[in-house]
């Protein structure tokens, strides 16, 4: 039987449900309150504050499928495998079943519903060391429900061993593997399992622990489940296909893509290796990544998330010329992927226009220098030999809007090296918005709970609520970043903020503080919530029951929390700093105590 990626998201839903969880929206990909990362990269990302134990709203089963980004490959995008946006469905208990339930269900999902062939499936289990030890309770079950000895293998924790990041919930794992071979699957696991043919198609990890920002793990308050598996991928592998460029989240976009270049060949054979489908599958990808991160919010800059999209916005239309696409590629490419996202995904839907403008606003203006940054790139690449100093590379940036990515990769395809690090230099000499918040990795957040970050993201709720009343209803939470010195809150709003405005949301929060009122906790329906007033502005993302945190008459918001008990907790607020964060989107930092 061949599976579509609908069909898969639909047989998850219904297997789940009939285990009674409730399946919740997948949350955007901005994570709200985590500095750790620039995008939610997994299912279980936006559940960090349930697996620390903060009760969900909508029960203990869950499961979704999530929307990711990760952008760790980007650069590796264009070869068969690679993808920097995929959907991944989860199930989580939260404190709820156990290793005995999940393995009974992974298998029952895995061999009963997908009717996947037993003699192609094998897992590990964690081997054990000092953290924890050998599963062999794991081992024991998997062999219960039906799955051979010799295809289970033990494997250490680089294997076995699953955490978000530096920081947060973790626990050993048990990954479900599929054989891609032509031949039948060799019959140890212990013995293969390092063969690139056993493709990994499922995750279940038992969440026991926090790992804090000094390294120390510490048991969680009850014992969770969470499962990850790779909605694309797993299509492909069961398909009994090699890549998921092949399946049917790509077989329109690479139909498109093969008819405006006049390249039938894209689409009779998406994994083939030449320049014309390496170019494709980077613009596949790209605009597919795109049309995600601008349906949540993100708008191209030159910092953060804003910078990622530029950069693929103009990765994808640099390969798009290669192809001889020379203009309207973004918003051409846009339409089938709305096709494709938006049944699952309503706000992709609802927010075409929006997605289509922006496109195109970034494809003008980037066009508009390309061809003269390319006759630039080729004139300085003739004179140099081997290797591009890093002020050229900054001028290329400065001057034709070139990313040092492109940069970099335009230089490889000469072999030519670039300076990197003189291009760093060169951008922080000329005092240039920094983009290294891109690659910037703090340690704490919300998932190491400590007095401070909580107080920190209860100061951000009293913010937003003062910003909203100096500045206008139209001030919306564009990001919130919270490390345990300070806070950082996005917000939209065009012009910069006058001396007294910023005094104004000192005092107002201060006020509040000063007042020392009660933060309460209401569980209701969203419509209750919009009802009451509440702020909550990513409605997609909510389950049909969610968590009001109301502090004092100061501000009512929906939020996973936690907060203080007492704003006098707070101390004080100041803000320490004011900037510009892309177009239309303000940065304010600030701190409490
Ligand atoms: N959180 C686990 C993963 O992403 C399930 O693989």
């Amino acid at each position: 039987m061949q599976y579509t990626t609908d069909d898969l998201r639909k047989k998850w839903f219904d297997f789940w449900e009939s285990k009674n969880h409730v399946i919740i929206p997948s949350a955007g990909v901005l994570p709200d309150n985590d500095p750790t990362a620039l995008f939610h990269n997994s299912g279980m990302h936006p559940l960090v504050p349930y697996l620390m134990g903060e009760p969900h709203p909508q029960g203990n089963r869950l499961a979704d499928v999530q929307k990711c980004i990760r952008t760790i490959d980007i650069d590796e995008v264009g070869d068969a495998t690679h993808l920097t946006f995929f959907e991944m469905l989860g199930n989580w208990s939260l404190g709820d079943y156990f290793k005995q339930e999940q393995i009974e269900w992974s298998f029952e999902f895995l061999v009963k519903v997908l009717e996947l062939p037993l003699e192609k499936l094998a897992v590990s289990v964690f081997e054990g060391d000092e953290n924890a030890p050998r599963d062999e309770y794991s081992a024991d079950r998997w062999q219960e429900v039906g799955m051979p000895k010799s295809r289970i293998a033990f494997l250490p924790a680089s294997e076995n061993w699953w955490a978000k990041g530096d920081t947060g919930p973790c626990g050993p794992d048990t990954e479900m593997f599929y054989w891609t071979g032509e031949e039948p699957a060799p019959e140890s696991f212990q013995e293969s399992w390092e063969d690139e043919r056993w493709v990994e198609i499922w995750n279940d990890v038992f969440m026991q622990f926090n790992k804090d920002a000094s390294g120390v793990l510490t048991p969680l308050p009850s014992k969770n489940i969470d499962t990850g598996m790779g909605l694309e991928r797993t299509v492909a592998v069961i398909n009994g296909l090699k890549s998921v460029y092949q399946t049917d989240a790509f077989t329109d976009i690479l139909q498109k893509i093969a008819d405006l270049s006049g390249h039938p060949e894209i689409a009779e054979d998406p994994i083939a290796e030449s320049d014309v489908h390496h170019s494709s599958r980077v613009i596949a990808d790209h605009v597919r990544t795109s049309v995600v991160l601008l349906s949540d919010g993100v708008t191209p800059s030159n910092v953060d998330q804003g910078y990622i999209l530029r950069r693929i916005i103009r990765r994808a239309i640099r390969h798009g010329r290669k192809l001889g696409i020379d203009q309207d590629l973004c918003i051409q490419i846009a339409a089938p992927c709305f096709d494709k996202l938006s049944s699952a995904y309503k706000n992709i839907q609802e927010k075409q226009d929006f997605i289509l403008e922006e496109l195109a606003r970034e494809e003008t203006q980037f066009r508009k220098t390309l061809e003269s940054g390319e006759r630039e790139f080729k004139k300085l690449s003739e004179k140099l030999e081997g290797k591009m100093p890093g002020d050229k590379a900054f001028y290329l940036y400065e001057t034709y809007g070139f990313p040092i990515e492109m940069t970099v990769e335009l230089a490889a395809e000469k072999n030519m090296e670039v300076d990197e690090d003189g291009f760093h230099k060169a951008y922080k000499a000329h005092q240039a918005l920094s983009r290294s918040g891109a690659e910037e990795k703090f340690s704490g957040g919300l998932a190491d709970r400590s007095d401070e970050t909580v107080k920190l993201h209860t100061a951000t709720h009293l913010m937003h609520a003062a910003l909203r009343k100096i500045l206008g209803d139209h001030v919306q939470q564009k990001g919130s970043n919270i490390t345990a010195d300070r806070l950082r809150f996005d917000f939209s709003h065009e012009e910069k903020l006058t001396p007294e405005q910023l005094q104004f949301v000192e005092d107002y929060v201060n006020e509040a503080i000063a007042s020392n009122a009660e933060v309460s906790l209401q569980e209701m329906s969203v419509e209750e919530a919009k009802h009451s007033g509440a702020l909550g502005f990513f409605e997609h993302k909510y389950g049909d029951t969610v968590k009001v945190y109301t502090m004092g008459t100061h501000s009512k918001e929906i939020c996973g929390g936690p907060h203080v008990e007492h704003l006098g907790q707070l101390g004080s607020f100041k803000i320490k700093k004011q900037e510009s964060c892309g177009r239309g989107v303000r940065r304010i930092k600030a701190i409490v105590g």
